[in-house]
C-alpha cells in the first residue's frame, strides 16, 4: 500500500490530481490509511503495540511521499516556505529616525551665529514675571502681562501667593515664557560685559493654531553688550545672518516699532512670496534694562533681537503651514 500510494503521488501531474490521491490514501474519512487503522481493533492485544508502531511508520512514509510530490508541484507550504517568497528581491530597510527640521534649523542657526562670535546660552521655559516682564521694563499694568495672552501656571509655587497672583500675573506667579528675552536678563545678571550670546528655545503664547501661528514656537534671541555699540552693528549682524541662512539675494527691512526693553526698536521683515513678512523684533537695549541687571547705562550699550525660528525654517524650505512641523506626519517630516 505504501508503494502504491507513493506511485500515485508521483504520477499526479497537477495539484488537483495530487489532492485526489491524497484523499484516496490519507483522507480522514475514507482514506486507505483510515481503513488500516480501523482494523487495529481486531488485533490481538499482545501484538497491538508492535502493529501500532508499524502503522505510524507507514503513515509517516506515506505523508513524506505526499510532501515530496507537493513540493515537486510547486506547493512549497509543505515545509513552511511561503510560495510567494522571492529570495532574490531586495530587502526592506528598517526605517530609522532622523533629526526634526526645527532641531536641524537650531543647529544651523547656532553655527552661523557662532561664526560671528555669538555663544549659545539657555534659560528655563517656566519663568517668573521678574525675568519675563519686570526686568524687561514691562510694568505690572502692561497689557503684555494679561492672563489671556500668557500661560500662567497653577502650580503650588504659583498659588502660594493665592489664585489672585496667578490671575494677575504679578510677583509670585509662574508662567511659560512668552519670549526668549528672559535669557538676556539671566545672562546679564550673572556676567559682566562684553557679552555676545544667542539663545534658541521654545516660547509659549495662547494663540489659536493656523498656518502661521502655533501656541508653542521657537525664537532665536541675540544679545550683544559692549562699549559704543550702535544700531549699525545690529543691522550688519542681522544682514550677515540673513545672507548666510537665506541667501545673498534675501531682502531685509527694518521698520520702526516699539518694545519696552529696547529704544529705539525695529521690526525685522523679510521679503517672502511677494510680500514683506515680519520675522521678529530688535533694538538698542533700553537703559532701564541695564539698570535692572545692575549695569551702568552710561558705560555700556548694546543691542538685542528676537527672530521666529519656525518662520526662518519655513522660508528657507518653502513650508507654507507651521502646523506641518508639529503634526508628526512622517510624509512631511521625512523630507528633511
Ligand atoms: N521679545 C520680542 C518678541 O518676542 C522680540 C525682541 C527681542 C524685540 C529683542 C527686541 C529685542 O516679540
Amino acid at each position: 500500500l505504501e508503494r502504491e500510494a507513493s506511485a500515485a503521488f508521483d504520477a499526479a501531474a497537477d495539484a488537483d490530481a495530487l489532492e485526489d490521491a491524497r484523499v484516496r490514501y490519507l483522507g480522514a474519512k475514507k482514506g486507505a490509511l483510515k481503513d488500516v487503522q480501523k482494523q487495529m481493533g481486531g488485533i490481538d492485544p499482545g501484538d497491538r503495540k508492535d502493529a501500532g508502531m508499524r502503522l505510524n511508520a507507514f503513515k509517516s512514509a506515506v505523508q513524506a511521499a505526499f510532501d515530496d510530490s507537493k513540493q515537486r508541484l510547486g506547493g512549497g507550504e509543505a515545509d513552511g516556505i511561503d510560495p510567494t517568497f522571492d529570495a532574490t528581491l531586495p530587502g526592506i530597510r528598517p526605517s530609522i529616525g532622523h533629526i526634526h527640521p526645527i532641531t536641524q534649523t537650531i543647529t544651523h542657526l547656532t553655527e552661523i551665529m557662532g561664526r560671528m562670535g555669538f555663544e549659545a546660552a539657555e534659560g528655563p521655559e517656566v519663568e517668573d514675571p521678574h525675568h519675563n516682564f519686570v526686568a524687561l521694563n514691562i510694568p505690572e499694568d502692561h497689557p503684555a502681562r494679561d492672563p489671556l495672552d500668557n500661560f500662567y501656571l497653577s502650580t503650588a509655587a504659583s498659588l502660594a501667593d493665592g489664585a489672585v497672583a496667578r490671575d494677575r500675573g504679578i510677583e509670585g506667579s509662574q508662567l511659560l515664557r512668552s519670549q526668549t528675552s528672559t535669557v538676556q536678563i539671566r545672562v546679564m545678571e550673572n556676567r559682566q560685559p562684553p557679552i555676545r550670546i544667542i539663545s534658541l528655545g521654545r516660547v509659549y503664547r495662547p494663540d489659536a493654531p493656523d498656518a502661521t501661528h502655533f501656541p508653542m514656537f521657537h525664537q532665536m534671541e541675540g544679545l550683544l553688550v559692549d562699549r559704543h555699540v550702535t544700531m549699525a552693528n545690529l543691522k550688519t549682524v542681522l544682514r550677515v545672518f540673513a545672507n548666510n541662512y537665506l541667501g545673498e539675494d534675501v531682502e531685509i527691512r527694518f521698520r520702526p516699532s516699539f518694545f519696552p526693553f529696547t529704544e529705539p526698536s525695529v521690526e525685522v521683515d523679510f521679503f517672502w512670496n511677494d510680500a514683506w513678512v515680519e520675522f521678529g523684533g530688535a533694538g538698542m537695549i533700553d537703559p532701564a534694562v541695564f539698570e535692572a541687571v545692575g549695569y551702568d547705562p552710561e558705560q555700556v550699550s548694546g543691542f538685542a533681537f528676537g527672530l521666529g525660528v519656525e518662520r526662518l525654517c519655513m522660508r528657507r524650505h518653502s513650508v507654507t503651514d507651521i502646523r506641518d512641523l508639529y503634526s508628526g506626519d512622517l510624509r512631511f517630516l521625512s523630507q528633511f
